[in-house]
């Protein structure tokens, strides 16, 4: 992991940003981003069986959080009151699946810490997005790790609950390409019994390989579910180029979640709701996951 800036991404990043965030808001007279911060924050509660999940996790909650882009669409108010609603999840374990951080990862500090501090007494853990990495990465890093989060970078850690099995935590590095995300997979997971029980991407692709190998669940993000999608179909959106762009997939008892994320990197969400996904993850068979609560 190297520093990247100042490079042609972060470039090309701040003027796209200049253009449809700062640009389009000054065109609509400051409407659009006081609109799109007025959008409510939905908490979506999944019930998910996995054949393969570990016993004695059975019955975990995650809480899923991801894409939060820190920055002019995520002030710090909206931050307080995203780990607000995690907080009263009830959640025992926190997995936050990269882009903390939209362009300059100044003030990133406040939202690690403030994520520490929602109880999970399994702990918090976290991949880095491509975004994490456009001004620096290794200070994303940095101020996760000095906050007391577990930063995965394509390694695997055990998690110790009451059982006596670990639970097997793994997460992927940024990684753009299928064949890059394949090699990622393949170098964190180890042999056919020692496979992570739950893997952290920040690109959904890195499912292809964890269901090939058998791992039971993958959390995922990046997407945004393309921001705008068609009413009722989260999964026909404006994120044409993700075939994995937005819920459950699920391939030989292997399970991806993709999460739309909380954060925006345009001022526009259309049936796409910003998400906090809490997962209560059993062993059992499985079939399409039941929406329990929306808040
Ligand atoms: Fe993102």
């Amino acid at each position: 992991m190297s520093k990247s800036r100042p490079n042609g991404k972060f470039t090309r990043a701040r003027l796209r940003h200049a253009l449809f965030t700062r640009g389009a808001d000054k065109l609509l007279g400051g409407r659009l981003l006081e609109r799109h911060l007025e959008d409510q924050i939905e908490v979506h509660t999944h019930d998910v069986s996995i054949p393969n999940w570990p016993e004695e996790f059975d019955g975990i909650r995650i809480g899923h959080l991801t894409d939060l882009h820190l920055g002019d669409l995520m002030p710090r108010a909206r931050v307080d009151e995203t780990l607000a609603l995690l907080s009263e999840q009830d959640v025992d374990l926190i997995a936050f699946t990269g882009d903390a951080v939209d362009l300059e990862c100044a003030g990133v500090e406040h939202f690690f810490e403030s994520l520490a501090a929602v109880p999970a007494p399994l702990g918090h853990y976290l991949v880095l997005g491509n975004h994490d990495y456009l001004d620096d990465g290794e200070a994303v890093a940095r101020a996760a790790r000095e906050a007391g989060i577990t930063v995965l970078l394509d390694e695997m850690i055990t998690v110790q609950g009451e059982g006596e099995r670990p639970l097997r935590v793994g997460g992927v590095d940024w990684a753009k390409r299928l064949p890059d995300c394949t090699e990622k997979v393949q170098l964190i997971n180890g042999d056919e019994d020692q496979l992570c029980d739950l893997l952290l991407s920040h690109n959904p692709k890195s499912f292809i390989e964890a269901a090939r190998l058998g791992v039971p669940l993958t959390l995922a993000g990046h997407t945004h579910g393309g921001q705008v999608a068609i009413k009722g179909r989260p999964d026909r959106n404006l994120a044409v180029a993700h075939r994995l762009s937005a819920g459950f997939y699920e391939r030989s008892g292997s399970v991806l979640f993709v999460s739309t994320g909380v954060g925006a990197w345009f001022p526009l969400r259309v049936h796409c709701p910003p998400e906090i996904a809490v997962l209560e993850v059993r062993r059992g068979d499985w079939s399409d996951p039941i929406e329990d609560a929306v808040n």
